[in-house]
């Protein structure tokens, strides 16, 4: 692999809901992917039941085996997602988790965060708590400027559509540090 070879990249959605503003701002990253950077959605958020050691044992379900798999296989990753009670959401934490077991394909891997809100703090406490999560795992979450959607409402119009320009920006510039680092480690 060369270094000007699109970096694969794989994004979590931390929200299962029809009209989720997270939905809305992924859309926006996918929309607006810079030279190098293929982003890839990871598929069935919600077939993958909560982490239990004895299913684990029993064997994988595919489910789980195929996130594991696309997780293996990305250069780097991208979540999205709302910050629920201060912290991530279930099924956010459950990939993790399930991502976390056997070979730990987290060590190494750099991971983008961006959260949107309708609140003013726009996820802060759901990344401090991702950062926790991933440095324990020997992942490199990329360092601020933060990409945190506060107040989300007034941020995208009424198709979805992510039309703040300061935002806009963010989100443009984190994808591309994100690229950059996943490049820099060699991925
Ligand atoms: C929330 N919400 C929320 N917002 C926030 O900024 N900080 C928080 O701690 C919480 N906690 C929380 C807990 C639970 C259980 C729910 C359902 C919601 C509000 C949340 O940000 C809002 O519902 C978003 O719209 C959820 O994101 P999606 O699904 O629209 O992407």
């Amino acid at each position: 692999m060369t270094d000007t070879a699109p970096i694969r990249a794989l994004a979590l959605l931390g929200s299962l809901r029809a009209k989720s503003v997270n939905r809305m701002l992924l859309d926006a990253a996918l929309a607006q992917l810079p030279e190098g950077l293929v982003l890839t959605e990871a598929k069935g958020r919600d077939a993958r039941p909560h982490f239990n050691q004895d299913i684990e044992d029993a064997g994988e379900p595919p489910a789980v085996a195929a996130f594991k798999a696309a997780l293996a296989g990305a250069q780097a990753v991208l979540v999205v997602s709302p910050e629920y009670n201060a912290g991530p959401p279930s099924v956010l934490k459950n990939a993790i988790d399930w991502g976390s077991r056997g070979a730990n394909p987290w060590r190494g891997m750099p991971v983008a965060l961006m959260s949107a809100s309708p609140g003013a703090l726009g996820g802060a406490r759901l990344q401090a708590q991702l950062r926790a999560s991933f440095s324990g795992l020997g992942a490199m979450v990329l360092p601020g400027p933060d990409v945190l959607v506060g107040q989300a409402a007034t941020r995208f119009d009424a198709e979805g559509r992510l039309t703040d320009a300061a935002t806009l920006k963010l989100v443009a510039g984190h994808l591309a540090r994100l690229r950059d680092l996943a490049r820099a480690l060699g991925r």
